[in-house]
């Protein structure tokens, strides 16, 4: 099964791609995790995204095309699950050209929560653990191992709000794209992320 995750950002597409990679078995294909690795490994391929993500703008299709045909070779086009990509029309259609994609998966949430979801989200730097401040007992300490949790350049309000006009511009039309298809399902994430879940597996089976 290849599924693609879509959601406004902070829709909730990484908190829900954990549960559904390991209910499912599908390999999470994260562009964002894949720059963020970049970035701090300081490859050419970081620095260029980083210069676009500080910004809250898209980095250049042929950088993040090339990124996901490696990820996807890596996992032999099957049974994965795309996080964060396609993110306008002409990804979307080049990933057409190479693989069959069974299911979309719409996470719809009120605009009015996105800001302050992305603006508290706090993630581990070891083991990738995020979650919202008010969970927090110690903001700077994770829950699970104990290491340090930080904010994301790109979760401040002003980069937030390039994020989410970029979203509306470029990647909602996918829904409509990806409707057309036949292949679109939509969930309400206003629930909690084990509701929201609840509902994934309902549309999955
Ligand atoms: P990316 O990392 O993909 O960020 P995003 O799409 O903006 O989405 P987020 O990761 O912010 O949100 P999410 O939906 O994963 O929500 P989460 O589960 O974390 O991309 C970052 C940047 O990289 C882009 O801006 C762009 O520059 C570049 N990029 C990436 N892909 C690209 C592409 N294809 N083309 C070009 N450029 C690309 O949840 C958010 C918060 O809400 C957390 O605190 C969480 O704990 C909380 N939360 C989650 N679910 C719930 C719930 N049900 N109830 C309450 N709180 C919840
Ligand atoms: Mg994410």
């Amino acid at each position: 099964m290849n599924i693609v995750l879509l959601g406004a950002p902070g829709a909730g597409k990484g908190t829900q791609a954990l549960r559904i990679e390991e209910h499912y078995k599908l390999k999470h294909i994260s562009t964002g995790d894949i720059f963020r690795h970049h970035m701090r490994q300081q490859t050419e391929v970081g620095n260029l995204a980083r210069y676009y993500i500080k910004k809250g703008q898209l980095v250049p299709d042929e950088v993040t095309l090339k990124i996901v045909s490696l990820a996807l070779e890596e996992v032999n086009y099957s049974d994965f699950l795309l996080d964060g990509f396609p993110r306008n029309i002409n990804q979307a259609e080049k990933l057409d050209e190479i693989v069959k994609i069974d299911k979309v998966i719409d996470i719809a949430v009120d605009h009015a929560v996105l800001t302050d979801r992305i603006c508290g989200r706090r993630s581990c730097v070891e083991c990738g653990y995020t979650t919202h401040i008010s969970m927090l007992e110690n903001a700077s300490v994770c829950p699970r191992c104990g290491c340090d949790m930080y904010q994301r350049m790109d979760d401040m309000e002003e980069t937030v709000k390039s994020r989410l006009e970029v979203y509306a511009a470029q990647t909602a039309p996918l829904i409509d794209y990806y409707e057309k298809k036949g292949v679109l399902v939509r969930v309400d994430g206003m629930g909690t992320p084990e509701e929201v879940f609840a509902e994934i597996r309902k549309v999955l089976g």
